[in-house]
């Protein structure tokens, strides 16, 4: 309740406003920094930022300031004909000094495969997400936190994937099209379009900024074989990370390529990124991983060895049944994962035993963390 901390004291020092409050709190305000995030050069429409701070100077300071006794800061600046005013709350809110004394809290859930036995877990009806915000914001909280969602009793129809994804955003269009059709063809420009088994991968590893997230609509699974494969890449990461910190380190810096030369295509994607991603409080980002993918490594040379031994013992892990969960979709399942932390794979399936076809959809990360904020309330 940050309404019922008052400002107890101010003081100014040359470059920021010293305050302490009536919990003991002390904030520091850096001038330059209040100018900048007046809330009242604030467009009420577009809610995008109207000042200009090109047109001050670095040495920009208060001419005078006033607390009225609603607790709002007033200030006359040096600069400019503007006063500015920052209510209490608003300040305690912002204090970047709070924000950095916070120990980062990772929103991941991770799991292995003892989420077999409690799959209630990333499970929802269709009907929960169709119906209303309560039902979305549960099917999101279960995607960004466990990384995987299994969506039941969904509509079989061609395309009908959208009806369903619509609720979240648009979806991320790839040269694969929207949706790709996950069946058994003739001359097949990717090997989930064959009837083989599917090592763990995370599709499209050769983007600068691979799908954020991938959704597998089954609208039939008669053929005997063809289980689903996840793995949890942030468990195996940490997992790495604990067990063995010098190869974690290594999938850490060393930079990987990726390459694809699609046969349908007149493109030749390359991209070089390391096989784990970390974020600004060392978090885990992102995991690429995909050997069907991997180029023709180029690291230097005295960093080959040390690669190998990494990445082999990742790509155990990542196929270790420890690690793994394995279900069998059924149709009217839409299988919603975290396309840059989830491994998915499939075991072989027989093509003569009978029919299976997924249609694939692919969003934006941005999408489901957006959308979830969103449903969340949450303040900027
Ligand atoms: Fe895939």
């Amino acid at each position: 309740m940050t309404s019922l901390i008052t400002i107890k004291g101010i003081k100014q020092d040359k470059r920021a406003f010293n305050i302490e409050w009536s919990d003991g709190h002390k904030s520091t305000f850096h001038y330059m920094w209040l100018r900048d995030n007046c809330p009242l050069d604030i467009h009420p429409t577009a809610r995008e930022r109207t000042f200009n701070f090109m047109s001050v100077s670095l040495d920009i300071h208060p001419q005078d300031y006033s607390i009225t006794s609603d607790g709002i800061l007033k200030v006359n600046w040096s600069e400019g004909a503007n006063v500015s005013e920052y209510s209490s709350e608003w300040l305690r809110h912002n204090c970047y000094t709070l924000k950095n004394l916070k120990p980062y809290q990772s929103p991941y859930h991770l799991w292995d495969s003892s989420l077999m036995s409690s799959m209630d877990k990333i499970a929802i009806d269709c009907d929960e997400i169709m119906s209303g915000d309560e039902g979305i914001l549960k099917w999101l909280s279960q995607l960004h936190h466990y990384g995987i969602s299994v969506v039941e009793n969904a509509p079989i129809a061609n395309k009908s994937g959208y009806e369903v994804l619509k609720k979240i955003s648009h979806c991320r269009e790839t040269f694969f099209e929207t949706p790709f059709e996950v069946i058994n063809i003739p001359n097949p420009n990717n090997s989930a379009y064959t009837a083989l088994g599917l090592h763990n991968h995370l599709d499209l590893p050769y983007y600068d900024v691979p799908p954020g997230y991938q959704f597998l609509h089954c609208l039939i699974n008669d053929a005997q074989g063809g289980q689903s494969l996840a793995v949890d890449g942030f468990k195996v990461t940490t997992y790495m990370q604990t067990n063995h910190p010098d190869l974690f380190n290594a999938l850490v810096e060393i930079p990987v390529k990726f390459c694809n030369q699609d046969y349908t295509q007149d493109t030749i994607r390359v991209q070089h990124a390391p096989l784990i991603g970390l974020n600004k409080d060392k978090d885990f980002n992102e995991i690429r991983f995909s050997i069907a993918y991997m180029g023709v490594m180029d690291c230097a040379p005295d960093k080959m060895d040390l690669f190998y031994r990494a990445y082999r013992i990742f790509a155990d892990l990542i196929h270790d049944e420890r690690f793994a969960i394995k279900f069998r979709m059924k149709a009217g399942d839409i299988f919603s994962f975290n396309n840059r932390r989830i491994l998915h794979g499939r075991t072989e399936y027989d093509p003569n035993s009978g029919k299976r076809h997924l249609q694939g959809y692919y969003l934006d990360r941005d999408e489901i963390l957006g959308r979830l904020n969103y449903l969340q309330k949450i303040r900027v």
